[in-house]
């Protein structure tokens, strides 16, 4: 009697979920599902995706937007890349995942290709942004005492202003923004927090003997694409070399082609001592991020000081060789400065009692609504007319199309935009 009840159960259970799956859902329902058992700490624009391909997404209920997030950046490759698919694909097959446990006959080929291509002569591989981050502030603080001489547990790192780089506990020990930070304390010893954008400031800092390193994004992008005075990373360079500090770049969102240049420091020609790279270091496939430096650095840190289950792995190797790859032969960095050029050009010539500045480098852009207009209204109407933007710190919208994106897409997304101010 027992079984026949569980056998009944079970079948009933099976139906229901083959049900799940066949049958397409709304957008409502998808929204309430979510809503209902995930949690709440994210916002999201009220569309539901099911697919996409290039710069495109396409709701469940089959309209089509443009994609101008890029998944914070992470798709800069545009999306489901043939050649990236291929190499996630046929790695799967072979070998994913060995753990650090073992040797793969992936993770090399990977290492010597993304440190010839960068310059460094170490990478140390890790999976998301924020852990790209805690490991340069880890090499950061083992060189400070290994090779600065800094007192046990004193060394110090400085942070900008209004910085980002991830949701950990050290991540937000080093922001400014409330919405970060508040409730999550106490927060990380040792970290300082300068200007952006401020040499003096940064001089100033610097001047303390147990500053080990200055942590900073080239461009502040979640701050709402701060661009910062042409010369600051010479500054930054000059200085870290002057005081003996290492300068860890944060290029996660700015780098692999995004601002018109491999790395947005190339915009100046200069080299930073940690470069952290993340997002499309996997042409948004899956996560995979890096820090890089030289050996006086990397070598500061020894087995079983510091890693990951998943860094490194087979798979994460293998796509990032990939992405990399497409970013080259595509010569991405050139299309997203042209682009970048014709987008800021086109939106400079919008009513400007609703878009009140237009800034950014490459396609890492974004526009400042009056505050008279609700940006978070303005991406409502976006995504009614076929494109979808996030707002941020409340006025401010990034536009930051996948770097495929070509001319004739770009005056039709204008268009989108255009008509979507027009109507506010
Ligand atoms: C500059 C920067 N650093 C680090 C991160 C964190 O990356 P992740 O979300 O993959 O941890 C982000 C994410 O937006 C970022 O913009």
């Amino acid at each position: 009697m027992f079984s026949k009840f569980l056998k009944h159960t079970i079948t009933h259970r099976r139906i229901w979920r083959e049900e799940q799956v066949v049958r397409q859902l709304t957008s409502q329902q998808v929204f309430e599902r979510e809503q209902k058992f995930g949690a709440h700490n994210y916002h999201p624009l009220p569309v539901a995706l099911t697919k996409a391909k290039g710069v495109f997404v396409w709701d469940v209920e089959g309209k089509r937007y443009f994609d101008y997030l890029s998944a914070y950046s992470a798709v800069n490759q545009g999306h489901g890349h043939p050649k990236i698919v291929k190499a996630l694909t046929e790695q799967a097959q072979r070998l994913a995942l060995t753990s650090r446990a073992f040797y793969s006959d992936v993770l090399g080929e990977y290492e010597d290709y993304i440190t010839r291509l960068f310059n460094y002569d170490k990478v140390l591989p890790m999976n998301t942004g924020v852990e790209g981050g805690e490991t340069a502030c880890k090499l950061a603080r083992k060189w400070g005492y290994a090779q600065k001489n800094i007192p046990r547990n004193q060394a110090k790192i400085i942070f900008a202003e209004n910085n980002f780089w991830g949701r950990t506990l050290a991540a937000i020990s080093a922001s400014t923004d409330p919405s970060s930070y508040e409730g999550f304390g106490p927060f990380m010893p040792g970290f300082e927090i300068i200007k952006y954008n401020d040499p003096q400031a940064l001089e100033k800092s610097l001047q303390d003997k147990n500053v080990c390193a200055f942590m900073v994004e080239p461009i502040q992008g979640e701050a709402g694409v701060v661009v910062p005075d042409i010369g600051y990373l010479q500054k930054v360079r000059d200085l870290c070399t002057k005081y003996n500090v290492l300068w860890i770049a944060d290029e996660v969102q700015t780098g692999l082609s995004r601002t018109g240049r491999m790395l947005a420091v190339d915009h100046e020609n200069v080299k930073p001592d940690i470069l952290i790279l993340g997002k499309a270091l996997s042409g948004g496939m899956y996560p995979v991020s890096a820090a890089l430096c030289n050996d006086d650095i990397m070598l500061c840190i020894k087995p079983g000081e510091h890693g990951s289950t998943y860094g490194g792995n087979p798979l994460g190797s293998k796509v990032a060789i990939a992405a990399l790859e497409v970013l080259q032969e595509e010569k991405l960095s050139e299309n997203a400065e042209k682009m970048g050029n014709l987008l800021r050009a086109e939106l400079s010539k919008l009513p400007k009692d609703v878009i009140t500045a237009v800034r950014g480098k490459g396609l890492l852009n974004a526009i400042v609504i009056n505050s008279k207009y609700d940006a978070w209204e303005v991406c409502l109407r976006l995504k009614e007319n076929g494109l979808l933007a996030k707002p941020t710190h409340g006025d401010i919208i990034r536009l930051a199309p996948p770097l495929v994106i070509n001319e004739t897409q770009i005056l039709e997304s204008v268009d989108i935009i255009k008509k979507s101010v027009m109507s506010m």
